[in-house]
C-alpha cells in the first residue's frame, strides 16, 4: 500500500536524483493536483492510500517533470496575485515578480477613476485580469501577437468573472497597424526581454518548454522597450502611464528610451532579490 507521505518521500527522493530543484514542493504540488487538494491537506492525509488511479497519473507526472516540464504546465494551472490561472505551452507561466508590476499599478491608480488600460503582450492574461478585478472602474484591452494565447487568455478571463471588462486583439506591436482606436490613460507591458545569447543558455524548463516569442526578442532584449516608448505616445493619453517590467540589468536603457520620448517622473521598483524590476513613468 502506498500512503501519501511514502509516496512523497518516494517521489522527492527520485526527483532530487534526476536533479530537479525544490523537489519535494514539486512532488507535493503534483500530489495535491492529482487528490485535488491544497498542499497543506496532504500533511492531515499522511496515512491515505492512493489507488491504483492515482498512482499511475503520478507516475505520468514524474516523468514529464523529470523531462524538466515546467511543474506549472504538467498541473495546468498557476496563482498569479491570489487568482487562478490556467496555463499550457503557449502562454509563458506568469511569474511571482510580475506581481510586483500589478501591485504597482494598482497602488498608483484610483481605484473610483475610469481608467483605460492597454496591456502590450497579455498571455495568459493574467496582468489584464488581476487589473480588471482590483481596479473595478477600469476597462482593459490586451493583445497578443499569438492567436494560442489569447484563447487561454479568454478562458481566463470567464474563469475569474471579468470577460465583459476586457478586450482580446489579436495585434503584433512590432509590425502591425494599431487597431484600437481609444486613447489610455495606462499602458502597461511585461514584453519578451531575453537577449538572444541568454536565451541559448536559459534552463530546458524555460527554452524546451515556454513559447519563445514570449521569452526573446531574438536580439539583444530591448527591441520591445525602445518600440513601445517610442509609439505609446501615439495612445497614450497626456499625464497618462507607462508601465513595464524588465530584465536583469536594462533599468538604465529603458529609462534612456523613455526620456527621450518625453517620460517624466521616472520611478524603478525593486524585486525582493534586490534587482530592478519595474519601471514607470508619466506622459508630458
Ligand atoms: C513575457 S510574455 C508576458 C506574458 C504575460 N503578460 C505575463 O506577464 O506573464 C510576453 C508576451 O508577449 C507576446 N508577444 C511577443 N511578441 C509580440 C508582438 N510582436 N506583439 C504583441 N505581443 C507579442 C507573447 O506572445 C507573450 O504572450
Amino acid at each position: 500500500m502506498l500512503t501519501v507521505l511514502n509516496a512523497l518521500k518516494k517521489t522527492t527522493e527520485f526527483l532530487e536524483k534526476k536533479g530537479i530543484e525544490s523537489a519535494r514542493v514539486n512532488a507535493e504540488i503534483m500530489l495535491a493536483h492529482i487528490l485535488k487538494c491544497k498542499r497543506l491537506q496532504l500533511y492531515l492525509s499522511f496515512d491515505r492510500p492512493l489507488n491504483d488511479n492515482e498512482k499511475n497519473l503520478y507516475r505520468e507526472f514524474l516523468l514529464r517533470r523529470i523531462n524538466h516540464e515546467p511543474v506549472q504546465y504538467i498541473t495546468g494551472n498557476v496563482d498569479f496575485y491570489g487568482l487562478d490561472f490556467q496555463v499550457n505551452s503557449s502562454v509563458l507561466i506568469p511569474r511571482p515578480e510580475t506581481e510586483i508590476l500589478v501591485e504597482t499599478i494598482i497602488k498608483n491608480t484610483n481605484v473610483n477613476n475610469e481608467t483605460n488600460i492597454l496591456d502590450i503582450g497579455t498571455g495568459s492574461g493574467n496582468i489584464a485580469i488581476s487589473l480588471a478585478k482590483h481596479l473595478p472602474n477600469s476597462k482593459i484591452t490586451a493583445i497578443d501577437k499569438s492567436k494560442e494565447a489569447l484563447i487561454i487568455a479568454v478562458k481566463n478571463s470567464e474563469l475569474n468573472n471579468v470577460k465583459e471588462r476586457i478586450n482580446f486583439i489579436e495585434n503584433d506591436i512590432l509590425n502591425d497597424q494599431k487597431i484600437f482606436d481609444n486613447v489610455f490613460d495606462i499602458v502597461v507591458s511585461n514584453p519578451p526581454y531575453v537577449s538572444k545569447e541568454e536565451y541559448k543558455n536559459l534552463e530546458p524548463e524555460l527554452n524546451k518548454y515556454e513559447p519563445s516569442i514570449a521569452l526573446t526578442d531574438f536580439s539583444d532584449g530591448t527591441i520591445f522597450y525602445n518600440s513601445i516608448s517610442n509609439q505609446v505616445k501615439n495612445f497614450l493619453n497626456t499625464n497618462g502611464k507607462l508601465f513595464f517590467e524588465l530584465g536583469a540589468g536594462q533599468s538604465k536603457i529603458v529609462k534612456e528610451f523613455m526620456e527621450q520620448n518625453n517620460f517624466y517622473n521616472i520611478q524603478i521598483i525593486k524585486d525582493y532579490q534586490n534587482h530592478d524590476r519595474v519601471i514607470w513613468g508619466t506622459l508630458i
